[in-house]
C-alpha cells in the first residue's frame, strides 16, 4: 500500500521539484498540496503550485492555507525565487487547475480526522498551516503518523547566521510542531546541501527531452544563477524534495535521533533549531535528524519522477 501523504510547500523552485516527486513515486499517495505563505506571498505561492499541476497534469485537491506568519510579519525570499515566487520558466494564462474551496487548514483537519492515522505531513515551507491545524482541532495531534519536514540547521543558518528560512518565517509555529509530540523527521541544511543541482544533474534532466524536464530545466537555471550570486558557487541546494524522500524510501536519508528545541525569544538567534546531537540535556528525543542523503539514488529517483510526466 502506497503511503498516503499531504504535502504542505510554498513553492518556490524546490517545492515543485518536491510536488513533481511527491505526486510520480509509486511508494506515495499525494492525498492534496496545501500552500502556505513563504517563499513569497500565499496567492503567488498557490498559483505556482497550481502551474506545476497544470504542468505536469497532476490531479489532486489545492487548497490555499495560511497568509501570514502567527506572530511575525512575513517575510519573503524574492531573492532566491523571484518576484512570482518560481521566475525561470514562462507560464501563460490560469492553470487548468482549480483551487480547491476549503482553507488548507480545514482540508489537513478534515482528512486526518477521517483517516486511521496513516497520513503522513510533508512540510516544505513555514509551518504556520501545520500549526494552525494542531490548535484549531487538537485531535489531529494522534491521527499524523509523521510529519517529515524541511527546516533548521544544527550549524549555520541560510537566512541569519543562526536561522533557516522555513523555521525563520515562523519560530512559533515550528514550535508548536515541534513540541507537539508527533514523530517529526527534520531535513536540515546540513543534509540538503548534499542535494546540488550541478551542471550534471541538470543536464540529466535536459536529456529527457521533454516538456517537464525542459521546465525543470529552466527553474533550475533561475534558481541556480540567483544561488550563485548569493552564496557562490557549487550548484544550487534543492532542499525540499529531500523531506518527500526521507518518506518514499528512508534508506536515502541516513537519520540520528535528537531533541530538538525552536528558539523563540532570543534576538539574535531567533528562529534556531537548537539541535541536541550529543544529547547533552538527556531530555526526550523528538526528532530525526536528517545528517546524509545517498546523493546518487537521490537525483536517479528525481530524474525518474520528472521523467514519468509524458506530453498529454
Ligand atoms: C527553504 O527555504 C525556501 O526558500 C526553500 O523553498 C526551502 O524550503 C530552504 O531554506
Ligand atoms: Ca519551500
Amino acid at each position: 500500500m502506497p503511503q498516503q501523504i499531504i504535502l504542505d510547500c510554498d513553492p518556490g523552485h524546490d517545492d515543485a521539484m518536491a510536488i513533481l516527486l511527491a505526486a510520480a513515486a509509486p511508494e506515495l499517495d499525494l492525498l492534496a498540496i496545501t500552500t502556505v505563505a513563504g517563499n513569497q506571498t500565499l496567492p503567488k505561492t498557490t498559483l505556482n503550485a497550481r502551474r506545476v499541476c497544470g504542468l505536469a497534469g497532476i490531479r489532486v485537491p489545492v487548497a490555499a492555507g495560511c497568509e501570514h506568519p502567527l506572530v511575525r510579519e512575513l517575510r519573503v525570499a524574492a531573492n532566491i525565487h523571484g518576484e512570482s515566487g518560481l521566475e525561470g520558466p514562462t507560464f501563460t494564462g490560469e492553470p487548468d487547475v482549480p483551487l480547491d474551496p476549503r482553507h488548507a487548514v480545514d482540508l489537513i483537519i478534515e482528512l486526518l480526522l477521517a483517516s486511521d492515522g496513516d497520513i503522513v505531513l510533508v512540510a516544505t515551507g513555514p509551518l504556520t498551516n501545520v500549526a494552525v491545524a494542531m490548535r484549531r482541532e487538537p485531535r489531529i495531534v494522534s491521527k499524523i503518523r509523521h510529519i517529515s519536514l524541511m527546516g533548521g540547521a544544527w550549524g549555520l543558518g541560510n537566512r541569519t547566521p543562526s536561522a533557516e528560512f522555513n523555521i525563520l518565517v515562523d519560530p512559533e509555529a515550528a514550535r508548536i510542531v515541534f513540541e507537539s509530540g508527533v514523530p517529526i523527521t527534520m531535513c536540515p541544511l546540513e543534509l540538503t546541501h548534499q542535494a546540488r543541482a550541478t551542471p550534471e544533474v541538470v543536464g540529466r534532466f535536459a536529456d529527457l527531452r521533454t516538456p517537464v524536464g525542459d521546465v525543470v530545466v529552466e527553474m533550475l537555471r533561475f534558481y541556480g544563477e540567483a544561488y550563485r550570486r548569493l552564496h557562490g558557487e557549487g550548484g544550487a541546494p534543492v532542499h525540499d524534495p529531500t523531506a518527500v524522500a526521507w518518506v518514499m524510501d528512508p534508506t536515502l536519508v541516513e537519520t540520528r535521533l535528537a531533541h530538538v528545541d525552536i528558539e523563540t525569544h532570543a534576538e539574535f538567534s531567533y528562529g534556531r533549531t537548537v539541535v541536541d546531537l550529543l544529547d547533552v540535556l538527556h531530555l526526550p528525543k523528538n526528532a530525526l535528524v536528517g545528517i546524509r542523503l545517498e546523493v546518487e539514488r537521490f537525483w536517479d529517483r528525481m530524474v525518474e519522477a520528472v521523467g514519468s510526466y509524458r506530453a498529454p
